[in-house]
């Protein structure tokens, strides 16, 4: 932890708490399963953590329904048990993230139940979006956007039902949740990411759209997303921010937006006086194609560059189909809205062959990272969960025919022998494991040099070995060729997407390589990092 800007190169792990490790053998990950663990997240080599949400919650969307924002849910543990998985975490030298959901609370938030029994237009109900009439808009969940209640009168839910959006224009809500950031700042957070950045503001003359809302990234022009107005709030945060950073410039505390818009839009969040970072989610979903990746690097590059801030860099998290299956199909991939029982299957080796290439790809670039727990294992999406034991409300509101995001959220494998592969205590776990998964179990992988976790660690090590996450990145390859190979200073990176193995330059000294058949030759859907022998 020596760096005062560490959040511009920095290699962020995302935990999924629910998922990771399971103290007390009740099928659910919890804050002491993550203390107890953190050393194997230290030896991978990260910087930071990035919790998911753990505060108190009815858990209808896996706890982005929050209750009470300065509470742990008995799920997970206590205050204490936070207060002891954030020493943990400093005493190792990592930072940790929290998530903050400030677009709406859960409907058994003790705000929504007094607007629920206070008038139409009292101030209550004003802290949230209520109207006599509804619009036509769409839940990003499918189905209306409004629910009625019982008086008549209508409520906005961008997401399920049970998490009524807030009105920012309301000085309740600021207020609230200026407290909240102070609440974990005082408690010695590193920062935040923002659930939901670009729908806080909604247009207020509510005009008539009926479109989805969502693909993965927000359409441009919905009157709920990207509105002007939700820069204004994050400059407000980032004052309180940096009053914690100048009281220990040692620690300058971050904000991340999720923040799903496209590039060059992503940007207009982190001008310097509002985030640090936002997620780069045009990265994530570009396909396997060598033009299309060069594109969207140069364009990230260039229009973060232009406000000075870092582009992030992300292939997986907790909302989308694994990248090791994701790019186990092919180019017309039907994986993005989930993978079930009947659906085409992906080819899992060529999958983790290109995941693998993709990483190596990604911590090779400019800026920061963010890794999403289990992608270092290569592990890919449980494609094939009996339908019963899907949680996610996607499924339900979708009338079923999206299987929706449970598959990547599978508690993790970390001993191959152990019941429920070591992710607990006892046998439960809250989704079933694929029995494939006992091939991918941290145990094995850690004896193995050649293994993805393996392969994982060395990338980190020679990134901060070579300081990748800063300076500047020149093209070697053509545009429009199928390899994409750069300069990173002396070390060298090729990544061949193409049909064709490509012969490495003479006198070239591998550093790593993202499959093992590699001699004098890349093979198609490898990457290699080198530099010239001296
Ligand atoms: C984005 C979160 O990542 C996702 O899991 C959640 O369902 C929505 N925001 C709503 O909070």
């Amino acid at each position: 932890m020596d760096s005062i800007d560490w959040w511009r190169t920095a290699v962020i792990y995302q935990i999924y708490p629910r998922s990771f490790a399971d103290s007390n053998g009740d099928g659910v990950g919890d804050l002491n399963g993550i203390t107890e663990r953190l050393d194997a997240l230290v030896s991978l080599g990260i910087d930071a953590i990035w919790l998911s949400p753990f505060y108190r919650s009815p858990q209808a969307d896996a706890g982005y329904d929050v209750s009470d924002y300065c509470d742990v849910d008995p799920l997970f543990g206590t205050l204490a048990d936070f207060d002891r998985l954030l020493a943990r975490a400093h005493d190792l030298g990592l930072r940790v993230i929290i998530d903050l959901v400030p677009n709406h609370t859960s409907s058994g938030h003790p705000w929504f139940e007094e607007a629920l029994t206070a008038a139409a237009g009292s101030p209550e109900r004003q802290r949230y979006l209520f109207r006599d009439e509804p619009t036509d808009w769409q839940s990003v969940f499918g189905g209306s956007a409004w629910t009625q209640v019982p008086d008549g009168q209508w409520y906005l839910h961008l997401y399920d039902v049970s998490q009524p959006d807030l009105n920012w224009r309301s000085a309740d809500v600021r207020a609230m949740f200026e407290g909240v950031l102070r609440f974990w700042l005082d408690r010695g957070v590193d920062g935040f990411r923002v659930d939901v950045a670009h729908g806080l503001i909604k247009d207020d003359t509510f005009p008539s759209y009926p479109e989805t809302p969502l693909g993965v990234l927000a359409k441009a022009n919905a009157p709920y997303w990207d509105q002007d107005e939700v820069h204004e709030i994050y400059r407000s945060w980032r004052a309180v921010l940096d009053e914690y950073t100048a009281a220990d410039p040692s620690r300058p505390r971050v904000m991340c937006g999720e923040a799903n818009v496209s590039v060059p839009r992503t940007a207009r969040y982190v001008r310097p006086d509002e985030m640090h970072q936002t997620f780069n989610f045009p990265y994530l979903t570009t396909p396997w194609d060598a033009s299309a990746l060069r594109a969207v690097i140069d364009a990230s590059l260039a229009a973060y560059g232009e406000v000075g801030a870092p582009s992030t860099w992300v292939l997986s998290n907790h909302d989308v189909v694994r990248h090791a299956s994701r790019l186990g199909y092919p180019p017309d991939s039907p994986a993005g809205a989930g993978i079930g029982i009947g659906d085409p299957q992906p080819d899992e080796e060529l999958g983790l062959r290109r995941a693998r290439a993709a990483s190596m790809l990604m911590l090779a670039l400019p800026g920061s990272a963010y890794l999403y727990q289990g992608e270092e294992l290569g592990l890919p999406e449980h494609t094939e969960m009996p339908d019963q034991f899907r949680q996610d409300p996607n499924w339900v509101r979708k009338n079923y025919t999206e299987r929706g995001r449970d598959g990547a959220r599978v508690p993790l494998p970390w001993i191959s022998s152990a019941m429920a592969f070591g992710f607990g205590a006892g046998e439960a776990t809250w989704l079933p494991q694929p029995t494939g998964y006992g091939r991918y179990a941290r145990d094995l992988q850690e004896v193995e040099p050649t293994s993805t976790i393996g392969m994982y660690r060395s990338a980190l090590a020679l990134r901060h070995e070579f300081d990748l996450g800063r300076g500047d990145l020149e093209w070697t390859s053509e545009p429009g060729a199928a390899v994409l190979a750069f300069r990173r200073g002396e070390l060298q990176v090729i990544c061949n997407l193409g049909p064709d193995p490509v012969r490495l330059p003479a006198g070239a000294e591998l550093l790593l390589s993202s499959s093992p058949d590699v001699e004098a030759q890349v093979p198609t859907d490898c990457c290699v990092w080198w530099r010239a022998q001296p």
